[in-house]
């Protein structure tokens, strides 16, 4: 039998550690997802692989199988994060190979490498042999040794990558390398913002509507008390004119919850612009009660990312998940979810409040134009507290609620809140204040 906290709708491991989604692609109409694995240490230690799976619906997926494990000396440390390209009967992976050598090291200054490294694969699944691309002495010689996660596309004629990199002087930026081929690649530019972290995580470069987005994953930013309030961030930047050029406009939040991290983003063959974050983060003061029993986080819904009118992006749960809704029942002032639903609801009143398990609350007052997403119960979070955002009408409210998650989806996804938590038992109870709306079970 499947443990209780086991999710329905979103991706987690069999067995250990899963963390940020890579090698995303759609080949032949079919989604390939990799992901970073241990699965032999569901505390994240051991070395990390990447995991694959495969769907053609984002729901119905086919078994967890490790692919690429650390064997090679170039990345012996670790198969690090990174991403693929679809060409012609074959899909080429990139990705970092994590070198920790021995010795007396910080591992910032010295003793680490971090290799480019690329693979093909004709069936998602059996690759070919390691390449090794880029090594430590290719990148600009201010950079510390924290330099990774490719992600490459096409534009202008030519192959484009990114690289995540903390300098020498702890300032986070992206590098941008130029390729004719895919495996020969030159340092053109480099993006960055004063006073914004010490290392950029996770880089992704793409265009929605022909406006170009750089997401990044920065580590390092000073909290506040309705942004940045998770030990790292992740969002992006408008990037006006060229990449190259490096002009990045203000930087907005993909998600204010207390479970997200290291987003990737890739293109369906008609045309959505799909992004999956990690439903977790590194270092974080909070727990997950699987851990003990054998498997910890998930990743989040697929979501589609389309423009808002303010060019500020807008994320929505992908359409698949409509067909898997039952009708419609409802909502009243009490009552109980059924496991994996869809809450579609509007505010009525000043004051909204949701409350799940009778410990998870999410509310919204006018008044101050603060919407709040809180723990009362300690067990019920694993230690989370509360989250919270400004500046939202949150006129409407979309709530994905899985076995143990929950993706709130503000006013058409202009901002998302997502969580984990542990009910003790099912099915979870729930008490409605100033909103009406419906809920959908969903069949699976
Ligand atoms: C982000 C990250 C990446 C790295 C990977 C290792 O969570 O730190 O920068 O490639 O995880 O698992």
């Amino acid at each position: 039998m499947n443990h209780p906290w086991r999710q329905t709708l979103h991706v987690e491991p069999k067995t250990g550690w899963l963390n940020d989604p890579n090698g995303l692609c759609d080949y032949g109409g079919v989604h390939q997802l990799y992901y970073q694995s241990s699965p032999e240490d569901a505390a994240g230690g051991g070395k990390k692989c990447w995991a694959h799976r495969q769907s053609s619906d984002f729901f119905h997926w086919s078994e967890e199988e490790t692919v690429l494990f650390p064997d090679i000396p170039e990345d012996r440390s670790g198969v690090y994060s990174g991403s693929a390209v679809v060409l012609p009967g074959e899909i080429r992976l990139f990705y970092t190979g994590n070198v920790k050598e021995p010795g007396e090291h910080d591992y910032i200054l010295s003793g680490r490498q971090a290799n480019v490294i690329t693979v093909t694969t004709a069936d998602g699944s059996a690759m070919s042999e390691k390449q090794v691309l880029l090594r430590n002495s290719d990148y600009p010689a201010d950079c510390s040794c924290h330099v990774r996660d490719p992600k490459i596309w096409r534009e202008e004629g030519i192959w484009k990558m990114v690289l995540g990199a903390r300098t020498r002087r702890d300032r986070g930026c992206v590098l941008v390398y130029h390729s004719q081929d895919l495996l020969h690649w030159i340092f053109a530019s480099r993006c960055t913002q004063p006073d914004f972290g010490y290392m950029w995580e996770c880089p992704d470069f793409f265009r929605v509507g022909g406006q170009g987005y750089l997401s990044v994953s920065p580590q390092g930013l000073t909290h506040e008390e309705y942004r940045y309030q998770n030990v790292y961030q992740s969002g992006y930047f408008p990037v006006e004119g060229k990449l190259e050029e490096g002009k990045l406009g203000a930087f907005t939040e993909w998600d204010y919850g207390f479970d997200f991290y290291a987003p990737q983003t890739y293109e369906t063959a008609d045309g959505r612009r799909i992004l999956y974050g990690w439903m977790g983060i590194p270092d974080a003061g909070y727990e997950n009660p699987t851990t003990p029993l054998g498997w910890q986080h998930c990743l989040t819904l697929p979501r589609e990312v389309s423009a808002g009118e303010d060019g500020k992006l807008l994320q929505q749960p992908v359409r698949e998940l409509e067909r898997l809704l039952s009708a419609p029942a409802p909502m009243e002032g009490a009552g109980e979810l059924p496991k994996a639903c869809v809450l579609k609801l509007t505010r009525t009143q000043p004051y909204f409040a949701l409350t799940l398990a009778g410990g998870l609350t999410l509310a919204y007052r006018e008044e101050t134009g603060v919407f709040a997403l809180s723990f009362a119960d300690k067990a019920l979070g694993g230690g989370r507290t509360k989250r919270q955002s400004r500046g939202m009408a949150c006129k409407t409210l979309e709530v994905v609620a899985d076995a143990s998650s929950l993706e709130v989806y503000l006013d058409g996804g202009r901002q998302v809140f997502s969580t984990r938590f542990y009910p003790e038992s099912y099915p979870v109870s729930y008490t409605l204040t100033g909103g009406t709306g419906s809920v959908f079970a969903v069949n699976l």
